[in-house]
């Protein structure tokens, strides 16, 4: 029976707060194969591992991520607004996570390097999606940026694509082809969150290795997976936490499997 990768959505981020080094540590654990982060430029050309433009939903505090500097994103709690304590006593009593994080792991901002550090402490072998997030005014800095730090760790030139440990992805076209330019080792994945004309046929650029259809897409048109595969493209499958959805994308083949919850989708698939 195929057995699809089970990849980290933002870390194990159903039950730590998104994007926190105690969210990797939790799906490293849990038996993850693979971790996905998205990765954002600060004011003064840091790479974070933060999903949203601004930090208004993840943090506790406000403001443009590429207009804050890194010491200044430093300062915010990451950790608490996953935890917010509920209107009710009784849903504290029936909701595990429902208290502020005592865990510093799951507070600070997490940068690239920490988390690029976290892996090679604790699993290399681990493959690390990176989703580069575009700012217009950053626009194309990112990748570069991101492929020099790579460079620094050894992480850019893989003997083989199918052996690296880093695989980049981006809905834009453009960004994924700059990685291609930057780096033409790399394996690259284009996010794809609808079929745009063309795109259906499972056909990708030159520049791009590995398909990365929603699930939505999916559950309308199955057969997009032996379409890929005919072209000799791999699946990443975004995101999915739902038994019916994890069933779908063992059924058809799906390679990487991209969930919120490691651990459940493990056992769902039966290896947990
Ligand atoms: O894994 C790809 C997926 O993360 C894309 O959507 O919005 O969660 O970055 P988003
Ligand atoms: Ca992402």
């Amino acid at each position: 029976m195929h057995r699809p990768e089970i990849v980290a959505h933002r870390g194990a981020s159903q039950h730590r707060a998104e994007h926190t080094l105690a969210a990797y540590a939790l799906a490293l654990e849990q038996g993850a194969e693979g971790l996905e982060c998205d990765v954002r430029l600060t004011r003064d050309g840091h790479l974070v591992c933060l999903h949203d433009r601004t930090v208004n939903r993840t943090s506790n505090g406000r403001g443009v991520v590429s207009e804050l500097t890194l010491d200044r994103l430093s300062e915010l709690d990451y950790g608490q607004w996953h935890h917010e304590l509920p209107d009710s006593a009784d849903e504290l009593v029936h909701e595990p996570f429902a208290v502020p994080s005592a865990d510093p792991a799951e507070r600070g901002l997490l940068t690239l390097e920490a988390l690029l550090g976290l892996i090679a402490d604790t699993r290399p072998s681990v493959k690390l999606f990176v989703e580069t997030k575009h700012p217009v005014r950053y626009a194309g800095l990112v990748e570069a940026k991101l492929v020099a730090q790579l460079h620094r760790h050894g992480l850019a030139t893989p003997a083989a694509k199918e052996e690296s440990p880093i695989v980049v992805m981006s809905f834009s076209t453009r960004a994924v082809r700059r990685v291609r330019e930057h780096a033409p080792k790399l394996p690259t994945v284009l996010l794809l969150a609808r079929f745009t004309p063309g795109r259906g046929s499972g056909e990708l650029p030159p520049w791009a290795d590995i398909t990365g259809p929603g699930i939505h897409m999916l559950r309308n048109d199955p057969d997009y997976v032996a379409r890929s595969a005919e072209r000799g493209h791999d699946t990443y499958c975004w995101t999915v936490d739902e038994q019916a959805d994890i069933e779908l994308c063992q059924r058809l083949g799906v390679r990487y499997l991209a969930t919120n919850a490691p651990a459940n989708t493990r056992r769902l698939l039966g290896q947990g």
